[in-house]
């Protein structure tokens, strides 16, 4: 045997070893605007928002050159665009087609005219459950989850956006109702992710990212006249956000040891990473050199990591580390 591994060695110079990452979790994870356009990313399920060029695949190519191409390195995106702690174990609905379909979920087809012509749609269109991604040659596990949990959206166009002039006291709303679902959405995740390292087997490892800030460390008031509040919106999600992260190192040190393995990581340095290039939240402020979209294409992709944002993450995630996974 010994013999054996030496000749190899000798005659190929190098002998490369397998890891599997499969990349599960959020918008975040799935790539959304890792990509300039809406056809480059993967049209299996494009509700998705599905991209090899996220920070996930980025690190995975990171990899793949390192250690002088010894790395045989499988990476397969099972995350979802929209996606909630709920969706790691269950199937996720990704699309309603609303206004066109019923409410009532029983008929699952809607018809439409264009163009004269007569379509079916589907209506309710599912992703199966993450953690069908996942299998027992699964070595490294990536993700966000949580954010859709803590109604990032809402909290976004009222306490960022701050669209109508009547946000303020919403705002504060929407954080308390962040808040009070927050342990919760923890627990749900908690059991997931239990699960999903019982698929992996014992030597599993997953990753949990914090989320960057979504916006630079300035204030920006919004009053509302009405009830007489005003609020400083950027630093109230900031706050909250900086809270969201924490959560997750508490997580971490109790599943841990719960398990009596060391196989959660929270990858803690994301807000360090994009610190200075988040959006600039001032009146008639813009931040040039922001790795946070806002409203610039492809759409949709607003307040998550522009192509810059993606590429300075996964190759910071590369630098740092390979997260205890068992190379050799
Ligand atoms: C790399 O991994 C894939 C998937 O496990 C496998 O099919 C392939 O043969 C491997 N390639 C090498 C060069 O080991
Ligand atoms: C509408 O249908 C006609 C005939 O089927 C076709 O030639 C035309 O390209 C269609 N237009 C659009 C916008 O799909
Ligand atoms: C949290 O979960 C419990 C038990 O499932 C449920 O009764 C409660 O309403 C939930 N709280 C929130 C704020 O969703
Ligand atoms: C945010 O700005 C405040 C006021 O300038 C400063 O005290 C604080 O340290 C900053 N926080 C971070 C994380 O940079």
């Amino acid at each position: 045997m010994t013999v054996l591994w030496l000749l190899l060695f000798l005659i190929g110079g190098a002998f490369t070893v397998d890891v599997k990452i499969v990349q599960l979790g959020d918008s975040y994870s799935s790539g959304v605007g890792a990509v300039a356009t809406r056809h480059e990313y993967d049209t299996v399920i494009p509700e998705c928002w599905r991209s090899l060029h996220g920070r996930g695949g980025q690190y995975a190519e990171h990899l793949l050159v390192a250690n002088n191409n010894n790395y045989n390195v499988t990476y397969v995106n099972g995350a979802c665009s929209g996606a909630k702690s709920h969706d790691l174990l269950n199937a996720n609905l990704v699309s309603q087609k609303w206004g066109l379909c019923p409410l009532q979920r029983k008929r699952n087809t809607a018809e439409v005219f264009y163009n004269r012509t007569r379509f079916k749609l589907k209506c309710n269109k599912y992703a199966v459950p993450q953690i069908n991604y996942v299998d027992p040659a699964t070595d490294l596990v990536l993700l966000t989850i949580g954010g859709n949990d803590a109604l990032f959206s809402r909290l976004l166009s009222t306490c960022i956006l701050g669209i109508s002039i009547r946000e303020a006291r919403k705002c504060l709303e929407i954080l308390e109702e962040a808040r009070t679902t927050q342990v919760n959405y923890t627990e749900t995740i908690k059991e997931a992710l239990v699960e999903i390292w019982y698929k992996m087997g014992e030597s599993g490892k997953i990753v949990v990212f914090q989320y960057p800030h979504l916006i630079q460390n300035y204030s920006r008031i919004w009053n509302d006249p009405r009830s007489g509040i005003s609020i400083d919106g950027p630093q109230l999600v900031r706050e909250f956000t900086e809270e969201g992260n924490h959560a997750y190192l508490v997580a971490a040190k109790e599943l841990n040891t719960a398990m009596g393995v060391e196989f959660l990581t929270i990858y803690d340095k994301t807000m360090d990473i994009f610190a200075g290039h988040e959006p600039d939240p001032r009146k008639h402020s813009r931040n040039d050199d922001r790795w946070i979209s806002e409203f610039e294409r492809p759409i949709g992709s607003v307040y998550h990591p522009n192509q810059r944002g993606h590429s300075e993450w996964g190759a910071a995630v590369a630098l740092q580390c390979v997260f205890g996974v068992n190379l050799f």
